[in-house]
């Protein structure tokens, strides 16, 4: 399929595995640059040579500010962004207590918000477009989402409304 996204720079978080690793795919496939980022450097690496193409890896934990920050420098490029990185835990309001309640926000609320919030102007200049990888709505499957899915998907709407250049939102 032809995109017409060729020499494109994409960044993709969580890309070393699961949805991530199969967005990055799917952008060397159409001739992109792909960055990719998570924690793990061996998985990176694995994840680079199986893709492939033109990719970079970067090690990150994106709940730090800092790394963040030189991530976002490091990718100066992007014309796309792909917020996917994310480990949700199963639960219910009863099962879950705050601290991995927030300790999962911290990643999939604030880590989308500040990536987006770093690249923004970049993207911005560049008529860039930002995606980011949603929870499953628990309007779609009741039995199996609890409360916690339920307030990832409205915080990540919530980010998907930062007025950037173009976002899209998967569900
Ligand atoms: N699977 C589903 O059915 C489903 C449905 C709806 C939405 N989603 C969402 O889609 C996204 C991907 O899901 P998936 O099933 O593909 O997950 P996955 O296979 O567990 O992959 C998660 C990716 O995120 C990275 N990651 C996790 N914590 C990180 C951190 N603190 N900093 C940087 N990277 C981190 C992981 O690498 P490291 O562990 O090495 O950091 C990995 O690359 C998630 O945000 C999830 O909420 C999934």
């Amino acid at each position: 399929m032809d995109l017409r996204l060729k020499g494109k720079s994409v960044l993709v978080t969580g890309g070393s595995k699961g949805i991530g690793l199969a967005c990055a795919k799917a952008f060397v496939a159409e001739g992109c640059r792909v960055h990719i980022a998570a924690r793990d450097k061996d998985r990176l690496a694995q994840a680079a040579r199986t893709l492939g193409g033109d990719v970079k890896t970067h090690s990150v934990d994106l709940r730090d500010g800092a790394a963040l920050k030189n991530l976002a420098q490091d990718c100066g490029d992007v014309d796309i962004l792909v917020n996917n990185a994310g480990d949700i835990p199963g639960g219910t309001i009863e099962t879950l207590d705050e601290a991995k309640w927030r300790h999962a926000w911290e990643l999939k609320v604030f880590g989308f918000i500040n990536l987006t919030r770093e690249l923004y102007p970049r993207l911005k200049s560049r008529k860039g477009v930002i995606v980011n990888g949603r929870t499953r709505d628990s309007r779609t499957s009741p039995r199996r989402s609890g409360a916690a899915m339920r307030s990832m998907a409205c915080a990540s709407s919530a980010c998907t409304r930062l007025p950037p250049a173009r976002t899209a939102s998967s569900r």
